[in-house]
């Protein structure tokens, strides 16, 4: 006979504290590389999650709640990327782990997911945040669900394309460097005063401010396109442990499709490579429907990896 179903109040629901940081990285590994619970902020392996908690999440256990079964083992969590200047938060979950084959899987799920973001969004962390997002694979269906019912509208997908084998090979030994080519940016702060404006029109009210990306706050390299009256264009990406990552690229309108874009992603991924070491795979995540950047990234041996949707709420 099947044990009573006890739908409600599976996990306790409480504040997060630093010691469960180990915990919640390996709930998170095991949870990450299945695309029913993937959440898009993560990556997928320890040293990845750790570092997204520890260095991207500043302070994190002050804007993170876990759920803990009878033993207190950590099953759930929820953690949030805080801009209180912009009243904004992203928030790195629901992650609940229903044990295999449970009968109620689904409402345990709902159940602690409400549990967590009740109790997350009363965190003195998140005072005054009125715009939440959600990120998760296009599998990941409890999200979905979840995002619905608390009023979360669903964004345009991004995808996630990657370069990998001999493709990614040929980009970091290719050609000769080139002395009018893109180059690391400096301390020109003409040069810097233009990326950053760059990068707020092309990347308005995002995670990363223009100035973050030049100082280097968030970790970035930086590379530059010049021309005679200035930037022409500019990438930005960081290494992780298995991932040479792209995470922004943006050329001035007046001087798109001639290729400035392409050159200045293989730039980026060599100065990347040179500083950190080579890894097995580049990525960069599209939103769907940019058919430059698709068209950029898939010329230069990109090919589609995964399909991530955001939910919004303000
Ligand atoms: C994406 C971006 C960086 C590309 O820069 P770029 O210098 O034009 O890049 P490239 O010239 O190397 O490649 C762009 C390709 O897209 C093509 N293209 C341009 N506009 C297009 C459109 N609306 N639909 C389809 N293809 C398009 C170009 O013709 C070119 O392809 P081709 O060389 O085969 O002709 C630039 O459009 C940009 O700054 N966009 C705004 C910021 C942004 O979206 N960044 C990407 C975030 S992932």
């Amino acid at each position: 006979m099947l044990a009573p179903v006890t739908i409600s109040d599976m996990y306790s629901i409480r504040a997060a504290c630093e010691a469960d940081l180990t915990a919640v990285v390996e709930l998170l590994v095991r949870l990450q590389a299945d695309p029913g619970h993937h959440i898009g902020y993560h990556g997928t392996t320890a040293e990845e999650i750790t570092e997204e908690l520890t260095q991207v999440v500043r302070d994190w256990p002050a804007g993170a709640v876990v759920g803990c079964d009878e033993h207190g083992a950590v099953r759930a969590v929820l953690s949030a990327e805080v801009r209180p200047e912009l009243g904004r938060a992203w928030l790195y979950g629901p992650f609940v782990d229903v044990p295999t084959g449970h009968p109620a899987a689904r409402q345990v799920w709902q159940n602690t997911a409400d549990e967590l973001l009740d109790l997350v969004t009363t965190l003195p962390r998140l005072a005054g945040v009125t715009d939440l997002e959600l990120y998760g694979h296009r599998r990941n269906r409890g999200l979905g669900d979840f995002a619905a019912r608390h009023g979360f509208a669903a964004g345009s997908a991004s995808r996630v394309f990657t370069l990998t084998g001999s493709a990614l090979r040929s980009v970091l030994v290719g050609a000769v460097p080139d002395p009018v080519g893109p180059r690391r940016l400096d301390n020109d702060p003409e040069t810097r005063a233009q990326v950053v404006e760059l990068h707020e029109r092309c990347f308005p009210n995002r995670t990363v401010t223009g100035n973050q990306l030049v100082r280097g706050a968030r970790g970035h390299t930086v590379v530059v396109l010049t021309g005679a009256d200035g930037v022409i264009g500019y990438a930005a990406g960081f290494v992780q442990e298995k991932e040479l990552y792209v995470d922004y690229v943006a050329v001035d309108p007046n001087m798109r499709s001639a290729g400035a874009g392409r050159s200045l992603v293989r730039a980026l991924l060599r100065a990347l490579a040179a500083a950190k070491g080579v890894r097995g795979q580049a990525a960069a995540v599209i939103a769907l429907g940019n058919d430059a950047s698709e068209r950029m990234f898939t010329a230069l041996g990109f090919g589609l990896h995964l399909e991530l949707v955001a939910y919004r709420r303000r």
